[in-house]
């Protein structure tokens, strides 16, 4: 355990003219949530897509199981990303909303030609957690509603065995019911021991999910530490993050 699956190591990247990160460093062991928080613009964002290789890093280093997938080392390989088996589920989502339900699932799933050819134990694990997926199974996925979409992302990302997501908040938006049934079902998938990088502005998500985490503020990261540790520390949260004193649970 705690090997590092991936390791960001003073990444800055560029945006055309404007500098947002600027040498952001954090290491994510395998088989652990790791939570990725801080205010808006503080450029989480920015960091996953950097990853995803969306953005070049302008100097420094993204490292996924040893080897260089991004940043100075990575600039000549640019490696597959997809094939490396990182999901990314963005913050909006990357659903086809013409596309059923089904359409959605069998595009996402990369060893399948057909739905057969998804593992049925898996379809029926995720019919399980996401019972909306079943019952909207032939719909355009452009008519299920903002929670259902963002369950359907969180569904393609895990629709087949992944070593690593990467997922933008996906409690923006949903019901305080829909983000209950959201950290159960990401709580089964952290039963696999799946690596994922969480980004979530919801402290009560963060809390319930993260085993680590690091804070990011103005393109760097300011703190780095176990969840449990942050959740217990209020005037840290206070100083961190700006939650107001008891304002959750
Ligand atoms: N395409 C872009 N062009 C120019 N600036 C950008 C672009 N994308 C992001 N930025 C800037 O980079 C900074 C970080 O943005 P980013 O989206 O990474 O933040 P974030 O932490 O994900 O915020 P939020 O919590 O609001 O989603 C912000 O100041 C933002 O304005
Ligand atoms: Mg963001």
């Amino acid at each position: 355990m705690n090997n590092i699956l991936l390791k960001l190591d003073g990444v800055h990247t560029h945006i055309g003219a404007y500098h947002i990160l600027h040498g952001v460093d954090f290491e994510v062991p395998a088989g652990e949530v790791t939570m990725l928080l801080g205010r808006n613009g503080a450029g989480k964002t920015t960091t996953l897509r950097t990853i995803m290789g969306l953005w070049q890093a302008s100097r420094g280093n993204v490292t996924f199981d040893g080897q260089a997938i991004g940043g100075e080392r990575g600039r000549r390989i640019t490696p597959d990303i997809s094939q490396l088996g990182i999901a990314y589920v963005p913050e909006s989502m990357g659903i086809f909303s013409d596309l059923s339900v089904r359409e959605n699932l069998l595009l996402a799933a990369r060893n399948a030609r057909t739905i057969d050819d998804i593992d049925t134990q898996r379809l029926e694990w995720l019919f399980g957690l996401f019972p909306a997926i079943r019952k909207f199974w032939l719909y355009p996925a452009g008519k299920l509603s903002g929670g259902q979409k963002q369950m359907l992302a969180i569904c393609r990302a895990m629709v087949e065995p992944r070593r690593l997501l990467l997922i933008d908040e996906p409690s923006k938006g949903l019901a305080p019911t829909i983000v209950q049934n959201l950290i159960a079902a990401l709580r089964e998938l952290k039963k696999t021991q799946t690596t994922v990088l969480l980004v979530e502005q919801n402290f009560s998500v963060a809390k319930a999910l993260g085993d680590r985490v690091a804070v990011m503020d103005d393109g760097r990261v300011v703190h780095r530490g176990g969840m449990a540790e942050l959740a217990d520390d209020e005037s840290l949260q206070h100083k961190l993050l700006g939650l107001s004193l008891g304002a959750h649970q």
